[in-house]
């Protein structure tokens, strides 16, 4: 089936990112984006030593295996999360993938075309502030690297914990706070020092999307906060999971 990408919903305006000033928030995440779309699945790879293949597949587990289920990917880009989650709703199961941004839905629309799952992953842009679907429309919901991009996060946290069904799970795949000192600060050289000069070299970009990456990681809510946050939205039940140290936390919120 050939690999395609609806539209729904609007884009309300965003807040002002500091280090891109004048512009809104979502306009400099989707001028990133577009620029390094082509790229975004290699750079992954190189700059995680493939541990993202890994983070998501451990994240994906902490998602009830249905039959029939009703999944929803929130800022699914090149669609590793949505082919993932696809598989937890079982036979007879959909998933949507849902992204701002076109040309990393276009990349993922292809995957999930080339591996014979149009028919049941739909992709469509839409924003996760305002997601167009009805209360109670989802068994499962999840989140890989979207939600620290995201302007208005309480929002976004509501319009999950509203489309998806009482007792489904949220589960959100973040870089978070490393645990220990020592990981910290081997971290911040190599984010702020090694992944910018790869990520911008192999992607010939010029939008500085690797120089955003480690300060968007640093700015967002620890695992706690991040907890908080999603009690705040109504989820009742919320653990997390440190991984690799808390390089990268699961939220898992029940609903
Ligand atoms: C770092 S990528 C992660 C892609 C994919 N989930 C993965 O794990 O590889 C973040 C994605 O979130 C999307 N995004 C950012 N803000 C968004 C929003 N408000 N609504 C929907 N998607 C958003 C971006 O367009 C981008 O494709």
């Amino acid at each position: 089936m050939a690999a395609s990408v609806e539209h729904a919903g609007e884009t309300p305006a965003g807040k002002a990112v500091s280090r891109w000033s004048g512009a809104s928030r979502e306009q400099a995440v989707q001028r990133m984006f577009t620029a390094i779309a082509g790229w975004y699945d290699l750079n992954n790879s190189l700059l995680s030593f493939g541990l993202h293949y890994r983070w998501k597949a451990m994240a994906v587990r902490h998602v009830p295996a249905c039959a029939r289920g009703r999944g929803l990917d929130v800022g699914a880009g090149t669609g590793d999360l949505a082919l993932l989650l696809q598989r937890r709703m079982g036979e007879g199961g959909r998933t949507v993938a849902v992204d701002l941004n076109e040309a990393m839905l276009r990349v993922g629309a292809k995957k999930i075309a080339r591996r014979g799952l149009a028919g049941r992953i739909a992709c469509v842009r839409m924003n996760a502030e305002c997601l167009v679907f009805p209360d109670a429309a989802f068994d499962a919901v999840t989140a890989g690297f979207c939600i620290r991009n995201v302007g208005d996060r309480p929002r976004a946290f509501r319009e999950i914990h509203r489309v998806l069904n009482a007792g489904g799970c949220f589960v959100c795949l973040e870089f978070s706070q490393p645990v220990s000192a020592w990981l910290r600060r081997l971290y911040d050289w190599y984010s702020f020092r090694v992944l910018p000069a790869v990520g911008t070299w192999v992607a010939a970009d010029h939008t500085d999307v690797y120089h955003y990456l480690p300060e968007s990681i640093r700015t967002f809510p620890d695992q706690e906060h991040l907890a908080a946050m999603l009690r705040d939205a109504g989820f009742s039940r919320v653990a997390y999971h440190n991984v690799s140290g808390g390089i990268v936390a699961v939220h898992v919120a029940v609903k």
